[in-house]
């Protein structure tokens, strides 16, 4: 731990040009650093979710009034999205039910329940995953939304997504909030290391199929998040979660660079075009620059966000896979494209497989990085 601390308190002074004030570094770091006698429980188990309140910010001198809760969409247009389609066709839904019940099923069931246990490896501290992209729409949102979800599915210590782009992002409405209320920029103000996880899961709003969610902002145009409260944030709450995925802005943003400097893993969704391979594959120069062997602990999506990509995914792949760098192929998948929250019930079974094998890469690396 002594050695994590170290490392994130150099990489921090690396990183430093608009270095935090110091009590707000200090105690994070500092929180960091006595993990094991923190009062806080150690991402081992799951609390119970209890509701967003406002009295917590009084009990830990928050000045002002605490923010209203506030609707992420207009319940108006979520009814006008109707039932949408799965993302499997009815013939490959049949297809699918035969293979089941066909020979070669063992295998494949071997496969998912190794990968399933590859995804609920224990972690000694908390690990940051952090999902960005060469440009916005390319799917950051939609793959941090099925990695959160994916790790509250098979993991038992608690998951946070966050969400590090301001843009008016998806990521509330893709985890399946209906409202929020503290964003990161209150919770970086709130945060003491005296407080407990339950007092910590009072800021956040509770997922539906488990896990926490802390959005970037209350949904409206306003200030950009800057690095100073990601850093306090995401330093201060791995404190609390087993694993924290982090939907970030687009590089080359201050804050994107920040979080794929300081993640334990970083994860590089390329769309499924000519152009944003080549982007993408600069991304990966990039960070093969990085120190803390940046490239070692990357994986990279390939993700189709149209029905209609031409590009041959074997190049594409080729072109991406640096030695030590896995692809995986997200496929196009009719409820991903509806937008809206994401149903795992709807999703396309080779979507779901390529969000656990995701999942295992993801947390194989963070497991390994130093
Ligand atoms: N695998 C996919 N299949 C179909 N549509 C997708 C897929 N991934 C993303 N999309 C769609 O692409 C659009 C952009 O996704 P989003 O996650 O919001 O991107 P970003 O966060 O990078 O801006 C959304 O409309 C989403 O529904
Ligand atoms: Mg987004």
């Amino acid at each position: 731990m002594a050695v994590e601390s170290d490392w994130q308190r150099a990489l921090l002074r690396e990183l430093g040009t608009d270095a935090p004030s110091r009590p707000a570094l200090e105690v994070n770091v500092q929180a960091s650093e006595h993990e094991p006698a923190a009062p806080s429980p150690s991402p081992v188990q799951r609390p119970t979710p209890v509701p967003q309140g406002p009295r917590k910010a009084h009990e830990v001198g928050v000045t002002g009034p605490a923010p209203q809760s506030v609707p992420i969409v207009d319940p108006r247009l979520l009814l006008a999205l109707g039932t949408g389609q799965h993302g499997d066709s009815l013939t490959q839904r049949a297809g699918a039910g035969l293979r089941h019940l066909a020979a070669s099923s063992g295998q494949e069931v071997a496969e998912q329940t190794r990968l399933a246990r590859e995804v609920q490896q224990p972690v000694t501290t908390g690990r940051v995953i952090a999902v960005t992209s060469i440009r916005g729409g390319v799917g950051k949102s939609t793959v941090s939304a099925l990695l959160g979800r994916t790790f509250n599915h098979y993991r038992h210590d608690p998951v946070l997504t966050l969400e590090a782009d301001a843009a008016l992002g998806t990521l509330p409405t893709r985890m399946g909030a209906e409202a929020v209320r503290w964003s990161c920029s209150d919770l970086a103000r709130i945060l003491t290391p005296a407080m407990q996880l339950t007092d910590v899961t009072g800021y956040l709003v509770p997922v539906a199929d488990g896990g926490w969610l802390l959005p970037a902002s209350q949904g409206r145009v306003g200030a950009p998040l800057d690095t100073r409260t990601y850093r306090t944030v995401t330093l201060a709450l791995r404190r609390y979660f087993g694993v924290t995925v982090v939907d970030c802005e687009s590089l080359p943003g201050e804050v994107a660079r920040t979080a794929m400097d300081t993640a334990h893993v970083r994860v590089v969704v390329a769309p499924m075009t000519a152009e944003g391979v080549h982007a993408s594959r600069q991304v990966l120069e990039w960070l093969a620059q990085l120190p803390n062997a940046a490239l070692e602990s990357t994986v990279v999506v390939l993700n189709t966000t149209s029905s209609d990509a031409s590009l041959d995914p074997k190049v594409a792949a080729g072109h991406l896979r640096l030695p030590g760098v896995p692809v995986v192929l997200l496929p196009y998948d009719r409820h991903l494209a509806q937008g809206g929250p994401i149903r795992a019930d709807r999703l396309s079974r080779a979507t779901r497989d390529a969000a656990v094998q995701l999942a295992a890469e993801s947390i194989r690396r963070a497991v390994s990085v130093r």
